[in-house]
């Protein structure tokens, strides 16, 4: 039973690879490309086509009423996935000054580029060749010396849904301090992750926390207060936390500069 077991699963991961390649890479919805159903991230809803354009245009909503996103904007979104965020912002807001996003896993940044950069310039995809043991396991580790491929305070908003989820305290700190030089002084990070009290600092596929967890970093939980010290470690501030609310059960959160900077008094 153990050897049918370890056969079936690499079967059906070449027989998953192999429709990727064949099948038809995009579906339209009204007037809206999207990527098809094979090719999103997220639970079983984001396979329904209303869903996904519904989730992407409030988070482009989001981004307008709590962050101020316009289309002077200049906003980051790092692991865009398959363009959730930038098809949304199209949507409602129209083609802003600067989006860039990026990626560790190459399909996603593949169609993005593909199907959003070629008819929208100001939307900019990149590669980014860094180790995650679900999405990129082959690329490289991060180190404190890692660096974004963005000039410091060069973004009005720095965006991430549903990638902390994935990430362990190390790499999250280091993503952390690199927005604290991304932002610009009155900048905003929203982020999504798993967040509860009394709680071990950080937890792998914690057992029996909201559902069954497979794979290698399906889901990390941070404590809170833990959380909030990488965030303070990193010269950042909490600015607001709501609980819960989010895919699978995440908390959003908003974060701010810890200091705006300004002329220095005499
Ligand atoms: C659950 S998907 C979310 C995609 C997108 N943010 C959305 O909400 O539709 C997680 C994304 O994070 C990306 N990711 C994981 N580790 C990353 C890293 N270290 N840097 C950038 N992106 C990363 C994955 O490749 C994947 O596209």
């Amino acid at each position: 039973m153990e050897g049918r077991v370890s056969v079936i699963q690499p079967l059906r991961r070449v027989l998953a690879d192999v429709y990727g390649e064949l099948a038809p890479d995009r579906t339209i919805l009204g007037t809206t490309v999207l990527p098809a159903k094979h090719l999103r991230f997220g639970g079983k809803e984001f396979k329904n086509d209303d869903f996904f354009l519904a989730s992407a245009q409030s988070e482009a909503q989001r981004l307008v009423r709590r962050c101020g996103l316009s289309k002077a904007s200049v906003v980051l979104d790092v692991g865009c996935g398959v363009g959730r965020l930038p098809i949304g912002i199209l949507d409602q807001v129209g083609d802003i000054r600067v989006y860039r996003g990026v990626d560790v896993h190459s399909k996603s940044i593949r169609w993005c580029k593909l199907h959003i950069e070629g008819s929208h310039p100001s939307f900019q995809f990149r590669l980014i060749d860094v180790k995650n043991r679900c999405y990129n396991p082959d690329g490289s580790p991060l180190s404190d010396s890692f660096r974004l491929p963005f000039d410091d305070s060069s973004f009005d908003i720095i965006y991430l849904y549903s990638v902390f989820s994935h990430m362990m305290p190390d790499d999250v700190s280091v993503y952390l301090g690199e927005f604290s030089r991304l932002l610009r002084p009155e900048g905003k990070v929203f982020l999504t992750a798993f967040l509860e009290e009394g709680v071990p600092d950080a937890v792998e596929n914690p057992p029996d926390y909201r559902m069954k967890w497979n794979g290698p970093l399906h889901c990390v939980r941070f404590n809170l207060s833990f959380f909030t010290g990488l965030v303070r470690d990193a010269g950042l501030r909490l600015s607001e936390f709501e609980y819960g609310q989010e895919t699978d059960g995440q908390s959003a959160i908003y974060l701010s500069r810890t200091a705006v900077v300004g002329p220095t008094q005499p």
